[in-house]
């Protein structure tokens, strides 16, 4: 150890650290700058990006001893005088910054970049910034950001009354772009003692832990199964809980917890797993569903013959009358892997025992869910569990599930000291859920007009060793199957199947986008024998308000397909035509253009999710939302303000903020299903209409009157009279507050019947996009060259947002169709493991339809599942028509895909 002195941000600093010790660690537990973000630990993310001497390097990747005597600037160095830089400012307003992790790591690539090129050209960006992942945005943002430094108007904020539909920046998005926010690897107490999880290096065996006295270092404590105080086991639904938190002697899947060890951080981290005698007996692991429904099959959890966790059925018509009355039939198989989030954020957080109670902070979608289970694993009531959720950095589904909450909590409770916990990239791959892979095999045919008369499938989701999210995939499957068309004869049938993969669980579109790949396939086929424009095909079928879906359930309102695909028809014909005439002069490299349509029932299937939400007013005149909404980049943080100030009558900036804590904010439910717009934006409109409706009702004001709230006085202006409210002469309520509003909401459903027929959603989403392609036809490479995305989201509450979330959905569903499988062992690292970087997104348009949803927000509906959900079969349906290959199996790797061609040329 020696004393190394550098400067950081202009300020001289000497640190005493081993000469390997990596910058990122300096600079974050040293120094204290938490700006400079950990996504991966191997240079494969680019999150902890900083300057040296002005030239960007992984922090990570950087030992101390190659800093003496320079110059390092991070993300905290950026602002100006507490104002945001130029690039910072542009960023904001452009929303560059979604979920905010990989923002300090853009925004120094970006700065080294303007230091010599104050004007680059878009290639020069995405060269620049190509060594950084995000995992939110689709990249498009970012680039439109670098590019737009410095000539921005300043922002205007919107208005009282018209903050639904403004382009506001994000609230909280100072804090993502200076540094300050805090994720949950960032806030971690001094004193708080570190926990590692000790994982199986086997799919499936059993296991003995040896005695310990004597073998540990007394610093460390080990925990076991035997620990738990209260019920060892997890999972998503209050029935059939099955996931143990450390496993008890035996394991389903590598990765999966057995022991925790919990110490001082330095020891924690210089413990060397072979050193606990952990007696192995390894088995054949069941991999695949295949393998696990094969007569005498072992069984990944005793009690669940055949290996089947749930089965999922639509029934409506008569199957054989739609068969008959088809002129064309299209069958086909279908077949997609393991696919990982990939946030940039690992799970991390930490917990604090505060009496007989639970205080954890940690990054999560859905805090509430998070507290009732540490409660039932702790043995403790739900209340006296508290989650603060940190910010969160990123998450599309795989935060929904507990990681380390529980284990922070069990080592909390019994140790009475704060513990934190930060998983590993590989850790994080390994043991976290992924998105269900999937076999379907599916039967669609129409009449000589193309008209949609039959469809028929059945598809098998690997649902790994765990529940998980398993139920929901299954019941979801079915009702979409049919994808967004009406068809009046129809048969679903899905199955969950355990396996001892990784537990499969939520993944933005919770099995939906599987099942697109195979309706999109068929229809473009059944187009082909018809004789159809693959376009005109869905605008024939696309299913109208009026209408009914699989599930029976009419179609009251909101139901844009049409519309989108109407919107779409110039493009595509442009497009179609130029690819066809490119053909004409290129036989090495072929381009193409597909179409993939979507819809998706926002919120929960067939049962109650509501939300509720408060605004109140204290005896200053603060205003403030308490918002229960999981922000994980997504934006709720922005939107239920927005929508709240219009139904209240006040200026959005007027808003204060209590967010996502559980003691403190009412259940907002999940952030997942793409619900949160809809369902708590309505409960935030409520809320602000019912605190409206009392102030009037106090001010005896008129329904169009004008409402101030300022200096401990409420001001109602209504026409020539003015009143006023003298909030210190009343009585505060529990929260401090004079005077509140809350709203619930929770949509209209009904429960499916045995043949899955009623109402499983008040509200869907639609969408269609155009996927552009060029195909090199020796190598079996893709390359996207441009999405034109529409979308129906009923209302676009924040337009910059709502374009993010499409931005972004792209991205992944690029990725899930040309790069993104998971397997177990061979991919738990992003440098095995490919998502698409920013040269691997394309331009993309988009297209907002608002067909209001008369039950939402000002007609608002969900955006974040619904973006991904039709690209991959846009892909796919383009890679067809540039070389006339099916892909059946995704992701279309080119390996594959060269072999499709080679098989097809012969
Ligand atoms: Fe880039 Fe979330 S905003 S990873």
């Amino acid at each position: 150890m020696s004393g190394l002195r550098f400067t950081v941000n202009g300020d001289d600093v000497e640190v005493a650290a081993a000469p390997a010790t990596r910058l990122s660690s300096v600079l974050r537990d040293d120094l204290g700058l938490t700006g400079t973000k950990i996504g991966c630990d191997a240079g494969d993310c680019g999150a902890c990006t900083v300057l040296l001497d002005g030239d960007q390097v992984c922090a990570c990747l950087t030992p101390i001893a190659q800093v003496a005597g320079r110059r390092v600037t991070t993300v905290e160095g950026l602002s100006e005088n507490g104002e945001l830089s130029a690039l910072q400012a542009a960023f904001h307003r452009h929303g560059a910054a979604q979920c905010g992790i990989c923002s300090p790591g853009m925004l120094m690539a970006a700065q080294s970049l303007l230091a010599g090129n104050s004007t680059p050209s878009e290639t020069e960006v995405m060269d620049a910034l190509g060594g950084v992942l995000c995992r939110c945005t689709g990249y498009r943002k970012i680039i439109e950001a670098v590019m737009d430094v410095g000539t921005l108007e300043p922002e205007r904020a919107p208005p009282p009354g018209a903050a639904v539909g403004a382009r506001m920046a994000k609230v909280d998005g100072v804090a993502k772009l200076t540094g300050a926010e805090l994720f949950g690897a960032d806030g971690a107490p001094e004193d708080a003692l570190y926990l590692r999880v000790i994982r199986s290096p086997h799919a499936r065996a059993r296991f003995t832990i040896g005695e310990l006295a004597g073998e540990l270092d007394g610093d460390l404590a080990l925990l076991t199964c035997a620990d738990i105080p209260g019920v060892n086991v997890f999972g998503i639904y209050p029935t059939g809980k099955d996931q143990p938190v450390l496993a008890e002697g035996a394991v389903r899947f590598r990765g999966e917890a057995v022991a925790a060890l919990v110490g001082e951080r330095a020891a924690i981290e210089a413990f060397r797993h072979e050193d606990l005698p952990i007696d192995w007996q390894p088995l054949d692991p069941v991999i695949g569903t295949e393998a696990a429904k094969a007569d005498g099959a072992p069984l990944v959890q005793d009690g669940k013959p055949g290996n089947l966790l749930i089965e999922g059925l639509v029934v409506k018509g008569d199957v054989e009358a739609g068969l008959k009355a088809a002129d064309f039939i299209a069958e086909g198989a279908f077949e997609t892997g393991f696919v990982e989030h990939a946030y940039i954020e690992p799970e991390a957080g930490w917990a604090h025992r505060v009496g007989d109670r639970m205080e954890i902070a940690v990054s999560t979608q859905t805090p509430y869910m998070d507290r009732d289970s540490v409660a039932h694993v702790l043995g403790i009531g739900n209340e006296q569990v508290r989650i603060m959720p940190t910010a969160c950095g990123g998450g599309f589904g795989g935060k929904l599930d507990v990681a380390v909450q529980p284990l922070i909590a069990v080592a909390a409770w019994l140790l009475d000291r704060p513990v934190a916990c930060v998983y590993s990239r590989p850790e994080s791959m390994a043991s976290t859920t992924k998105r269900h892979p999937s076999r379907i095999s599916a039967r669609a045919g129409c009449d000589k007009t193309g008209r949609l008369t039959v469809f028929t499938s059945h598809g098998d989701f690997d649902t790994g060793a765990y529940a998980s999210w398993g139920p929901t995939v299954a019941d979801r499957v079915p009702i979409h199957a049919t994808g967004p068309y009406f068809v009046p004869h129809v048969r679903n049938s899905s199955a969950a199947i355990h396996t001892n993969g990784p537990p499969a669980g939520a993944f933005r579109g919770f099995g939906v986008p599987q099942c697109a790949i195979a309706h999109e396939a068929l229809y473009d086929e059944l187009a082909g024998m018809a004789a159809m424009d693959p376009l005109e095909f869905r605008i024939v079928n696309a299913i109208a308000v009026g209408q009914e879906t699989a599930t029976g359930q009419r179609l009251d309102a909101s139901a844009g397909l049409g519309q989108c695909l109407e919107a779409l028809r110039p493009a595509w014909r442009a497009a179609r035509s130029e690819a066809e005439a490119f053909n004409l002069t290129s036989d090495d490299v072929k381009r193409g253009v597909g179409v993939g349509c979507m819809w998706y029932g926002c919120g929960n299937t067939s049962m109650s999710n509501p939300s509720i939400m408060r605004v109140g007013i204290d005896r200053s005149g603060r205003l403030t939302l308490y918002n229960g909404v999981a922000d994980m980049g997504q934006g709720p943080n922005t939107i239920m303000p927005q929508i709240c100030a219009d139904a209240l009558g006040v200026a959005v900036e007027t808003f204060h903020y209590v967010t996502g804590d559980t003691d403190l904010t009412a259940d907002a439910g999940k952030s997942s299903a793409s619900r949160q717009t809809f369902v708590s934006g309505k409960a935030a409109e409520l809320a602000g209409a019912d605190l409206r409706a009392k102030i009037l009702r106090l001010a005896n004001g008129g329904d169009d009157a004008v409402i101030e709230i300022g200096d401990g006085l409420i001001i109602v202006r209504d026409g020539e009279l003015e009143r006023r409210i003298d909030l210190a002469a009343m009585e505060p309520d529990e929260h401090g507050d004079i005077l509140s509003g809350e709203g619930t909401f929770d949509p209209p459903t009904t429960t499916l019947d045995d043949k899955g027929q009623g109402t499983p959603y008040a509200t869907y989403g639609f969408a269609a996009q155009i996927a552009e392609v060029e195909v090199d036809m020796e190598l079996g490479t893709v390359k996207v060259r441009r999405m034109v995305a529409a979308h129906d989201v009923g209302r676009a509450i924040n337009p910059t947002q709502v374009e993010g979330q499409i931005h972004g959905g792209i991205a992944q569903g690029l990725g899930m169709a040309l790069m993104e499988e998971y397997v177990p062992g061979r991919s738990e690292n992003l440098h095995d493991y490919l998502i698409p970087t920013i040269g691997d997104v394309p331009p993309i348009e988009t297209i907002l339809i608002e067909d209001p949803e008369p039950l939402g927000p000002y007609g608002a509906k969900g955006i974040g599942e619904p973006a991904l959900v039709p690209t991959a079969p846009a892909i796919f349906g383009a890679i067809h028509h540039a070389t006339g290959v099916r892909v059946r199996v995704a992701p279309a790797t080119p390996a594959r895909l060269r072999a499709a061609i080679l098989a097809r040329k012969t």
